[in-house]
């Protein structure tokens, strides 16, 4: 299984996933601006990864600074924090990460226990990554059944976490548990995540996956050759609406239409009770990503462009949300706040 990211005591190594599929190489960030440039570049993506790699940013901030004094220690702390936080606005594990270290130390006074608690909280942060998804998936593959095709869009899988993967880590799990699944991987213009990371991640392991255009999925549905839809989520609110890779809400409504389950898959981190709707910052990404596939020209210079990152799926088009606590049916007001409670 590929380790999306790995501490090295004094630096933190990632998989560069803006060089798959064609080359499996490592980024080596030794400072937290290092890491920050790696989440904002998507050397790192998906949202349980970035939260992870976002709190050993501030491992290694604490780690690299040389003051004694506790307010400065501090300030240099916080500016590392608003530094990695401004990366990605969309995701909540990032936000949700930070604050968990934050947490953990604002109340202490020794900077060298500070140093040490943030490391290991950090660590504990990766290790509780692998054994959420782990959960995920033994609650998730009990929907599928020998056989099944699964739909999949962006990629949720090892790549987007530590290891194994939230939508992915489902597919694992059931051909863990004996069952033969085939996946169907959406390319996900315009970053291409499912053709780039989903379709060479689940080749990697030997798992049957077929590459189709975006704009072959209602065809496809519609020929009924999909079982299910997985998908992960960057933000799922108090309500049930889900913010995850642009293109999902088209998914949704095209399974909706077809009559196919269609599952969200995020751990309990990715749930945000605070805010609503329209407080939602989506990405907006860069035109050149638009214009150009790789380095050549399939637009004029000129053109203007609308580049999205995310999108939004009301409650009303998800048939489950599964997470490592359990499956939640709808009313998702009603199941989401007994499972934070
Ligand atoms: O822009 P990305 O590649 O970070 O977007 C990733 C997604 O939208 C994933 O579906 C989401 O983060 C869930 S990953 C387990």
């Amino acid at each position: 299984m590929l380790l999306t990211l790995e501490w090295k005591n004094n630096y933190l190594l990632l998989i560069d996933q803006t060089k798959l599929p064609t080359k499996l190489s490592y980024v080596k960030c030794k400072n937290y601006l290092e890491v920050a440039d790696a989440i904002k570049k998507l050397v790192v993506r998906g949202a349980p990864a970035i939260g992870v790699t976002a709190a050993f940013g501030l491992a290694l901030a604490a780690l690299n600074s040389k003051t004694d004094n506790l307010k400065i220690f501090f300030e240099e702390l916080n500016d590392a924090y608003e530094i990695i936080r401004s990366t990605r606005p969309t995701a909540v594990n990032l936000q949700w990460a930070l604050n968990r270290i934050m947490q953990k130390i604002n109340h202490l006074t020794n900077i060298p226990l500070i140093k040490k608690v943030i490391v290991e909280e950090a660590i504990l942060m990766a290790e509780e990554d692998i054994s959420t998804n782990k959960s995920i998936g033994i609650n998730g593959a009990k929907l599928f059944s020998d056989g099944d095709t699964i739909m999949t869009h962006c990629n949720a899988g090892s790549l987007a976490t530590v290891a194994y993967g939230t939508a992915l880590g489902v597919v694992r799990a059931a051909k863990e548990s004996g069952k033969k699944i085939n996946v169907i991987a959406t390319e996900t213009r315009p970053v291409m995540q499912g053709s780039r990371l989903t379709a060479f991640e689940l080749q990697h392991e030997n798992i049957n996956v077929c590459l189709i255009p975006d704009t072959a999925v209602g065809h496809i549905m519609a020929k009924g050759m999909i079982k299910h839809v997985v998908v992960g989520a960057d933000r799922i609110l108090h309500t049930g609406h889900v913010f995850n890779k642009i293109g999902t809400y088209q998914l949704a409504i095209l399974a909706k239409t077809h009559n196919i389950p269609f599952y969200v898959v995020a751990p309990s981190s990715t749930f945000d009770l605070k805010n609503h709707p329209n407080d939602i910052v989506i990405e907006e990404r860069s035109k050149e990503e638009v214009i150009k596939i790789g380095k050549k020209a399939v637009a004029p210079k000129n053109i203007d462009v609308i580049n999205p990152a995310f999108d939004m799926t009301p409650p009303e088009l998800i048939t489950k949300i599964i997470t490592e606590k359990g499956i939640l049916s709808p009313p998702y007001n009603r199941s989401i706040k007994k499972l934070m409670k």
